[in-house]
């Protein structure tokens, strides 16, 4: 979301680089600012609900990261993170079942500089790479400034679509091309809700290896699992790859803290661009992190936020079956935070989302999570269940039921007059 208080004549609009012009925001989002009336429910945030955090029990080690690290807690840290921490993250990864060292991974500052890392230390300019589509904004952001060539692959309710994934790397093949890497978000795909099933990323695993494409898989959600049957990390499946994890999800998303598990050369490489980016993370963040990992029952917590994203997810998906028109379907997410709502193809989702918020309701409009601002994803929009009351999410998805409704009427009529096609 937009932030920015600056709308005025930019006098050095001519100087800035190349790559900044794809870091417009788009009209779409600054009607999110629009959207922090009270009244208005907010379907747009991947936040995750830090009511359930123990506050207490975070104070008391906050007070003992003080009292037990002294004045190291206001020192840098080392670039590639606090070595405590490395340690309890590979305790974490092989509750995934991926078994690792300390020194097969790298912390950064959120997963999302991971992302920022790996986009400067791989993408020249022109380079293709390959994403689920839709995919995570924030990958775009990431990866975009560095002006690759991005081709997005459909999913299914199986996750990323590899026989699509086949055509495309063969295509490129047989032009003389290569992609740099595959971006992939797995599990509780954002913004699909969509997890890959196990044959797939077998699958997936073997195009990367008879392409020789890197492999990145992103994770941040797969620990919010409340259904289903948990299916193993691509990273536990093979080594020579990139694995993203972060304890946004799990802690708190302030702490800004991620990590990346790769092989040492990509390690070292990362390393160097993190020395630019931001020398090292907050160290101070790091022993809290460490400590919350040591002393509290976070998977407790982590327990009871998941019991209540079912409750929400649940919330959601009855009222989507109760208000939506017959017209719309949408994905059924096992865990994570989005469901991704397909309409039909004459809707537009940008101009719904200006009769969603007169309703009262805000959503993340489809196209924002393509690479590009043309035809795909015009008819589709990401909700997310994990930070509203199961109560907020009915009244939310019945306000959208009835900005569709309008809207859905106007098409009727326009089809009815032969201006657009079903
Ligand atoms: C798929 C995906 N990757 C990365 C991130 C960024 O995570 P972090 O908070 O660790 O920077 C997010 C945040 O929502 C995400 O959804």
């Amino acid at each position: 979301m937009s932030d920015s208080p600056y709308i005025l004549f930019d006098e050095w609009q001519g100087d800035y680089a190349r790559r900044t012009k794809v870091m417009t925001t788009s009209a779409v989002r600054d009607l999110f600012a629009a959207a922090s009336r009270s009244d208005v429910i907010s379907l747009s945030g991947g936040m995750p609900d830090t009511h359930v955090l123990p506050l207490d029990q975070v104070k008391k080690l906050t007070t003992y990261v003080y009292n037990h690290y002294g004045d190291s807690v206001f020192q840098y840290g080392q670039t590639g993170g606090l070595p405590e921490l490395k340690e309890e993250i590979v305790k974490l990864m092989a509750e995934l079942g991926v078994a690792i060292e300390p020194r097969d991974l790298f912390i950064t500052t959120g997963a999302q500089q991971a992302l920022s890392l790996i986009g400067e230390s791989f993408i020249n300019r022109g380079d293709y790479i390959i994403t689920e589509g839709p995919t995570y904004l924030g990958a775009l952001n990431a990866f975009m400034p560095f002006e690759p060539r991005i081709i997005t692959v459909p999913f299914d309710d199986e996750g990323m679509r590899t026989d699509a994934l086949e055509e495309v790397l063969t295509k490129l093949a047989r032009a003389g091309g290569q992609a740099k890497f595959i971006y992939t978000i797995p599990t509780f795909q954002n913004p699909g809700g969509v997890t890959m099933s196990l044959a797939r990323r077998k699958r997936l695993l073997e195009l990367a290896h008879r392409f020789d494409v890197l492999l990145i898989e992103d994770d941040p959600y797969s620990r919010l699992r409340f259904a289903g049957e948990a299916v193993p990390a691509i990273r536990s499946l093979d080594d020579n790859m990139i694995y993203l994890g972060t304890v946004s999800k799990i802690f708190a998303p302030s702490m800004r803290t991620g990590w990346v598990v790769a092989p040492g050369p990509i390690l070292d490489k990362l390393n160097m661009a993190k020395q630019g980016a931001d020398l090292c993370s907050s160290n101070f963040n790091h022993l809290l992190c460490l400590e919350y990992f040591r002393q509290s029952d976070w998977h407790a917590t982590l327990a009871e936020a998941c019991g209540l994203y079912r409750m929400r997810a649940e919330a959601m998906l009855a009222a989507l079956e109760r208000y939506f028109p017959p017209e719309a379907h949408w994905t059924h997410p096992e865990g994570g935070f989005f469901v991704w709502v397909t309409l039909p193809k004459y809707f537009d989702t940008d101009e719904l989302l200006a009769t969603a918020l007169e309703h009262g309701v805000t959503f993340v409009p489809g196209r924002g999570c393509y690479p590009r601002r043309g035809g795909l994803g015009g008819n589709s929009m990401r909700i997310a269940f994990c930070y509203e009351s199961p109560e907020r999410l009915e009244e939310a998805i019945k306000r959208l039921a009835e900005a569709i409704q309008d809207r859905l009427e106007l098409y009727r009529a326009f089809i009815k007059a032969g201006v657009i096609r079903e």
